[in-house]
């Protein structure tokens, strides 16, 4: 049995079973002093990178996802879309962006009936690069056209589930050198900082970002930086430092998920674990990125501030 196989039968012969095995994040906070076993909260699923567009049948590989998702035994009750929603509106006419879009609609409305909290990726912005023949005044133009799609008015916000805080972040900055790179603006750090403060000290807090804050994925990278060391600006979050000292201050702070690389990651610093979600289109819908298939993240939270993760298969071949 290879390992898409392996982790298909696991996927489908149980959610629950799957998951129990899981490593927890660090510091339990209620469970761990009263003895007590943790209680999971709640299930969700990470979609990342799903990149819809009319070819290479990402819109069957997307239905597939959906119906793998909420057909496990112990399905998720919530989605979060990673970004990189459709294939690309960077550099994309009007008409190609709304033919994407409409894809992404349908598809969701016919398929899925759970409730989905929406990150910008970059992919998502229209236009921003000069490729794209757009002046810039265009309706909709840069992340005006995703945020509608969403119906968000902003690309950072929150949401609470299973008692926990999840902050979405928005990582796309503009950058006149690479188009884009991972940072928080001035506006939105503040925001960072009020909505940490704000939450209830006790609650544990996820971070949602589409760029990884930390990532080790440059290792498979190396060959693209070296060619041209500016693209580190688009790999990961630029403000790292600046957010994992902040998020030290805040021991609530447990999780970061993340997109953008197509591969799935765990790393543990500062108290924090960071994880990746791999990419529900693998390398866009071209089969397996190194090690990651095409799949997305279930996360179980627990109410002692744990959380455990499994990457799962949904079982896509390129035909
Ligand atoms: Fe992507």
């Amino acid at each position: 049995m290879n390992r898409r196989e392996l982790l298909q039968g696991l996927a489908i012969g149980g959610g629950a079973a799957l998951l129990s095995g899981g490593v927890v994040g660090a510091k339990g906070l209620a469970a761990e002093e009263s003895g007590r076993k943790p209680k999971r909260t709640a299930r969700l699923a990470h979609f990342t990178d799903i990149h819809l567009y009319g070819k290479r049948s990402s819109a069957e590989g997307l239905t597939q996802a959906l119906r793998h998702a909420q057909a496990l035994d112990d399905p998720p009750e919530l989605i979060i879309n990673g970004g990189d929603a459709i294939y690309d509106a960077l550099e994309v006419d009007r008409a190609a962006l709304q033919a994407q879009w409409g894809l992404w609609n349908s598809v969701w409305k016919q398929e899925s009936s759970l409730p989905v909290k929406h990150v910008i990726g970059n992919h998502d912005v229209w236009g921003w690069n000069k490729k794209s023949g757009t002046t810039g005044k265009e309706a909709g133009w840069g992340k005006q056209q995703a945020l509608e799609q969403h119906e968000l008015p902003r690309g950072y916000h929150r949401f609470d589930l299973g008692g926990w805080r999840f902050l979405v972040l928005d990582s796309i900055t503009a950058d006149e050198e690479t188009v884009y790179r991972g940072e928080l603006d001035a506006e939105q750090l503040q925001w960072l900082k009020n909505e940490l403060k704000s939450a209830p000290p006790r609650m544990p807090i996820a971070l949602v970002s589409h760029i990884p804050i930390v990532t080790v994925a440059m290792l498979e990278f190396e060959e693209h930086l070296k060619e041209d060391p500016r693209k580190r600006k688009m790999l990961s979050h630029q403000d790292a430092r600046t957010l994992i000292h902040l998020f030290r201050q805040h021991p609530n702070v447990k999780l970061c998920l993340s997109g953008h690389t197509h591969l799935t990651e765990r790393v543990s610093f500062s108290g924090i674990d960071f994880v990746n979600s791999g990419a529900v289109s693998g390398l866009w819908w071209k089969g397996d990125h190194y090690h990651t298939d095409e799949g997305y993240n279930v996360v179980d939270l627990f109410d002692d501030g744990t959380f455990a993760t499994e990457y799962v298969s949904y079982g896509w071949t390129v035909g």
